[in-house]
């Protein structure tokens, strides 16, 4: 069911020493940050040959990855995102599985223009996932 790999997201403290960390000792594509108060985080995407990286800062007051940080002060992995063709098949079959979807259940348009949803670490190693529909 699952496809690519679209991205790994890590919450950072510092966005631009993780930008200047992944430019300068890694050596990779890095984009300017963008402020994205919709979703309450500002981001840098790291452009990878086969997926990307999203380093993550919190955007305003209720960011959803304040707490993140909070209780990982030094910055963390946060969520994988998997590519799905059908996000509401893959909903229905994932609730027959009996995982859980977060929040009310439904997509919302994420970062990328594109429906999204998130399941619950608790059901998938430890690991929050998002799925996105392509
Ligand atoms: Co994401």
């Amino acid at each position: 069911m699952i496809g690519r790999l679209n991205h790994v997201a890590i919450v950072v403290p510092d966005l631009a020493a993780a930008a200047a960390t992944y430019r300068d000792t890694l050596g990779a594509a890095v984009s300017e940050p963008e402020d994205q108060p919709a979703h309450g985080v500002t981001t840098v995407f790291v452009e990878l040959d086969n997926t990307k990286i999203e380093l993550l800062h919190p955007f305003g007051e209720a960011s959803p990855v304040a707490k993140f940080l909070e209780k990982n002060p030094s910055g963390g992995m946060h969520h994988v995102c998997y590519e799905v063709d059908d996000i509401l098949a893959a909903r229905d079959r994932l609730l027959a599985e009996g995982a859980r979807v977060l929040g009310d259940g439904e997509p919302r348009i994420g970062a990328h223009d594109k429906p999204v949803l998130f399941l619950h670490p608790k059901d998938f190693c430890g690991t929050l996932v998002e799925l996105e529909q392509v």
